[in-house]
């Protein structure tokens, strides 16, 4: 019997135990950077000669590891590997595949400073958001694990006297798994083990900004007890490899999470039949968000203030669900300004490896040089209020940033900066605030500050939103808690961490059997 699903507790950093193993782990990891880590197919340890250079991204000079690159040869190699393990695969007991996320689950717990401290060099992490991406990670492992054998044996369906109906679910086949590097545990690990518990095979390709965290994944399952060619490590370029693995005929499905634009491509080019292909990709495509907090008049302003500066900077923006947009009422605009504006001020601001950093670096040169270009075009489109310088000499650093009086048509309104810029704007009531709220064409997550139970009631049915929060900042969704996923050009709602999400890696099958 497994005991049910709480999810993982976060780590309180104020506990000098706590502390103090945090900064062993970080001094530990230290030993093996510049290590160079292989592909694995079919449990084969392969190296090329190309590799992928990772970097800590609030360090520039600190080389975490060189990646063995795959190419087309590899991915093919790849795919008949997966294909042929589908065969077994797909016929294993699902309490033996459940039994290794929860063995998984296990030794990630037990291991989870090395894992933090990990992510904050590889993803430019501050301590509290690397521990809460662990705990994602481990809260995926445990969560799916029970999913699956809530599902399976199937679905009670009719039966008359002369027959005896079964409905049960079965995978799909091999599925491809592209993951980002902004939850590059969480994601990457949930995405990974949702679609290989529920009896498909796995090629896994991780971002390339942070491929090294997925290698430790899959030493993890190997660990637990998964089979060889169950999950293929196949980091490399996703023009290449990821268009090449998108377009196989022998891919049945494709997980993604990611961009808008390379998450529509992907839709695209999977939607195409090609030669020999005999069934239609599924696609799961998780993309960006446009995410807005809306303050009403009768609110608690210092909620609306925190709430805003938390969601829009933890991660340095670099969440699908951050802030990046507040609107807010007139009455109290200027209030809910100001206290923004003060509170931004007052975070800390460096190399995430020491604790007292609210915010680290962002990602790497191409983010760095995307958003401080989102910052000249701030500057044409509202009033910079706070921030807006960067630094790229030692790092990826970049300021705080709150852009106000911005109209809401604005591309600073409207487009996913994924950096730490928010900009506000006014509402001259709730009704048009909603309107404003809705004015993307995203629909990940918002939230609405107010004391007003009808406007809530209101939000509630109009603001139109995946993820949809009460007087709460927008982030920090919770698995098994508050299943996660967006509308419109925000992807395909799979909803991960939610009860409906494993059934989307699989297919139903009815037998009937007369009696
Ligand atoms: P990205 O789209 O640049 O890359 C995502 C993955 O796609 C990477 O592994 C990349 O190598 C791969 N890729 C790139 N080109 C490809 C191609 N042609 N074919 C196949 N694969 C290809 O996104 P990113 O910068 O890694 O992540 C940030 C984006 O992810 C943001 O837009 C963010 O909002 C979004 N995101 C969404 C969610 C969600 O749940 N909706 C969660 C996290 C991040
Ligand atoms: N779980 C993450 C959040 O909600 C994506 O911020």
């Amino acid at each position: 019997m497994v005991v049910p699903y709480t999810h993982e507790p976060f780590t309180d950093f104020t506990v000098e135990e706590n502390r103090r193993k945090m900064e062993d782990a970080l001094k530990k990891i230290e030993a093996e950077f510049g290590k160079e880590y292989p592909l694995i197919i079919g449990g084969e340890r392969i190296t090329t000669e190309d590799k992928i250079k990772v970097v800590n991204p609030a360090n520039k000079e600190e080389v975490l590891g060189f990646v063995s690159k795959s190419n087309k040869e590899l991915a093919d190699k790849a795919m008949e590997v997966a294909d042929e393990t589908f065969k077994t695969w797909r016929k294993s007991d699902p309490n033996f595949r459940a039994d290794i996320l929860f063995r998984a689950a296990a030794i990630v717990r037990r291991r989870k400073f090395e894992f933090s401290a990990h992510l904050v060099k590889e993803g430019g992490k501050p301590w509290k958001e690397a521990d809460a991406d662990t705990a994602e990670a481990i809260d995926f492992l445990e969560y799916y694990g029970r999913q699956m054998l809530k599902i399976k044996d199937g679905v009670e369906v009719n039966s008359r006297p002369i027959e005896h109906n079964q409905f049960h679910y079965i995978p799909l086949g091999v599925g491809l798994v592209i993951s980002p590097w902004n939850f590059l545990f969480a994601i990457m690990a949930g995405t990974t083990t949702a679609a290989m518990v529920t009896g498909n095979t796995v090629l896994l390709k991780p971002a390339s900004a942070t491929p090294i965290i997925a290698y430790k994944l899959m030493e993890v399952l190997e660990e637990a007890g998964m089979p060889k060619g169950v999950v293929n490590y196949i980091p490399g370029p996703g023009s290449e490899v990821g268009d090449y693995l998108v377009e196989h005929p022998r891919t049945r499905f494709v997980s993604f999470t990611g961009s808008r634009e390379v998450g529509t491509r992907i839709f695209e080019r999977a939607a195409v039949v090609q030669e020999g292909q005999i069934w239609l990709k599924r696609t799961i495509i998780e993309m960006g968000g446009k995410d807005t907090i809306v303050v009403d008049n009768e609110a608690d302003l210092e909620l609306a203030a925190e709430s805003i500066v938390q969601s829009a900077f933890g991660f340095s923006g670099q969440k699908c669900s951050a802030c990046s947009r507040a609107v807010i009422h007139e009455d109290v605009y200027d209030q809910v300004k100001n206290r923004v504006i003060e509170l931004t001020n007052e975070l800390t601001h460096g190399d995430p490896t020491d604790n007292h950093n609210f915010m680290g670096p962002v990602i790497d040169q191409a983010a760095y040089d995307k958003i401080m270009g989102y910052i000249e075009i701030g500057k044409e489109e509202g009033k910079l209020v706070a921030g807006g310088e960067g630094d790229d000499s030692k790092g990826w650093f970049i300021k705080p940033t709150v852009f106000a009086d911005v109209d809401p048509k604005a591309r600073i309104m409207q487009e996913e900066i994924f950096g730490p810029v928010v900009a506000l704007t006014k509402a001259k009531d709730f009704d048009e605030a909603i309107e404003i709220a809705n004015n993307t064409e995203y629909g990940l997550t918002g939230a609405v500050i107010t004391n007003n139970r009808e406007h809530l009631e209101q939000a509630r049915v109009d603001f139109h939103v995946g993820n949809l929060y009460f007087n709460r900042g927008c982030t920090a969704a919770i698995v098994g808690y508050q299943p996660f996923g967006g509308f419109n050009m925000s992807g395909t709602d799979s909803k991960a961490g939610g009860p409906d999400y494993l059934i989307q890696h699989m297919q139903g099958k009815t037998t009937s059997e007369m009696l």
